[in-house]
């Protein structure tokens, strides 16, 4: 439980918008994101990813961070306004230079590049025409991922296509709080089916283009709860089950949306879909954070609010429940329901209050006791059959939260926004000895 299968691999996941910076840089057209961030009140104390950790510089440093910690891949995102700043149409090979050198020094490294299409920051120019609302993205898409591959696919073999879309979907579309920012219902539909849509097609494509690539995508999925135990929380439940969980995992493998979902999607869905969403992913990319506490709440554009964890429960400093067992539950969900398919845990990770400056070494022993409970629980749920292939943590370095700002910090390594000055806390030694070891370090008193 405590020691992984041989060949497991170790690494770190970021996103371009939340490190990257340089957002005005050889011809990067403005992203949702930007737009967001630079909308009073969206995001908290204003912060925007204008500069985030500059890593479009620093990537050397970065690197070399994840070299010393024994990575051995890393999941990254293209950000698609470098690459089209128009979304479609012209491409900016400037853009393209920047991955073309970021992937180099990755292998010079000895490190797999795991990119992914898309992190959330949609070029504002396809927002103002209708983003995922519009049913054409599926071919925009499509075609960005194709003038990528074409440019980056003689050194890397394993592509992402979306991160989270129903993050996207729900935080984007029902709830307001991300890029674009709509709390519709409609609205939430289209932009399910439209990423399922798009990811279907761009899976297509790269199978045509991309011969020997190994093609996936990223969900995050959550185990949902009641908030209470009443009928109604129950049965709000099981129906954020529906939208965030089955919505997408069920037309990737199965073909077929939720029953319930039809009458939502109407017209949305066309003859044909079904079978472009159905995929062989090569291999599923899982984020787990925490459950979900769900409350049945009419006024809601889903019916459904998230609650925080129950009094009691251990939390992080973002309110996210700490249940390391989730995670089992989840990867034996998917042994269960979902034919056992190849996974990797492209995050999982916890922001906890720190200092907000350096030092040699920030003590943070509560990320260490984290991950160590959320990696033993991944240890059981292998010991039990699931197909765990990777982790990678989320995340390397301190980066923007989205819409919480810089205030979160999730990284393995400190950063300073001052100076940009890249401090290894605690956790990052302790990371690099299971990556180096393959097994989790022996606490006091237990065996390995
Ligand atoms: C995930 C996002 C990632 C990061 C973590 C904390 O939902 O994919 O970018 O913000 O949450």
């Amino acid at each position: 439980m405590r020691r992984f299968p041989d060949g497991f691999l170790w690494g770190a996941s970021t996103a371009s918008y939340q490190i990257e910076g340089a957002v005005a840089e050889d011809g990067r057209g403005p992203s949702i994101w930007d737009v967001f961030c630079h909308t009073p009140g969206k995001v908290a104390n204003g912060d925007t990813g204008d500069v985030a950790c500059d890593h479009y510089h620093r990537y050397p440093e970065d690197i070399a961070l994840m070299a010393r910690a024994n990575m051995s891949v890393y999941r990254f995102s293209i950000a698609w306004p470098r690459v089209f700043p128009e979304g479609t149409g012209k491409l900016n090979p400037a853009g393209l230079d920047f991955y073309d050198r970021l992937v180099d020094a990755l292998l010079d490294k000895g490190i797999a590049p795991w990119p992914c299409l898309y992190h959330w920051d949609l070029p504002q120019a396809l927002q103002e025409r209708g983003g995922w609302e519009n049913r054409d993205i599926a071919d925009w898409f499509a075609d960005y991922a194709e003038a990528v591959a074409d440019r980056l696919g003689d050194r890397v073999r394993d592509w992402v296509m979306l991160n989270e879309p129903q993050v996207t979907a729900h935080r984007g579309f029902a709830y307001g709080m991300y890029a674009p920012g709509f709390a519709d219902r409609a609205r939430f539909f289209a932009a399910t089916h439209h990423q399922n849509l798009a990811q279907g097609r761009a899976l297509a494509r790269l199978r045509a283009t991309q011969p020997g690539a190994r093609l996936g995508t990223v969900f995050n999925l959550s185990v949902p709860m009641p908030a209470d135990e009443t009928e109604a929380d129950r049965e709000a439940a099981r129906r954020y089950d529906m939208m965030w969980n089955r919505n997408f995992l069920d037309p990737l493998f199965f073909g077929r949306y939720p029953e319930e979902t039809l009458a939502d999607l109407g017209d949305l869905l066309g003859p044909g879909d079904l079978t472009e969403i159905r995929h062989d992913v090569d291999f599923l990319g899982l984020n787990y954070y925490c459950r979900s506490f769900c409350r049945a709440d009419a006024a809601h554009p889903l019916g459904v609010a998230r609650a925080g964890a129950p009094a009691g429960h251990p939390r992080t400093c973002l309110d996210w429940e700490i249940l390391p067992d989730g995670l089992r539950q989840m990867l034996c969900r998917l042994r269960d329901d979902y034919g056992n398919p190849e996974v990797y845990i492209t995050e999982n990770g916890a922001a906890f209050e720190e200092p907000a400056d350096g030092g040699t070494e920030i003590g943070d022993d509560d990320r260490i006791a984290f991950l160590d409970g959320y990696l033993e629980a991944m240890g059981q749920a292998i010991a039990e059959g699931a197909n765990v292939k990777g982790y990678m943590i989320w995340s390397l370095i301190d980066n923007l939260e989205w819409a919480w700002g810089y205030r979160p910090r999730f990284g393995l390594v400190h950063v300073d926004y001052r100076t940009q000055a890249r401090t290894p806390k605690k956790s990052y030694n302790w990371f690099a000895e299971v990556a180096r070891g393959n097994a989790l370090p022996d606490p006091a008193g237990r065996s390995v």
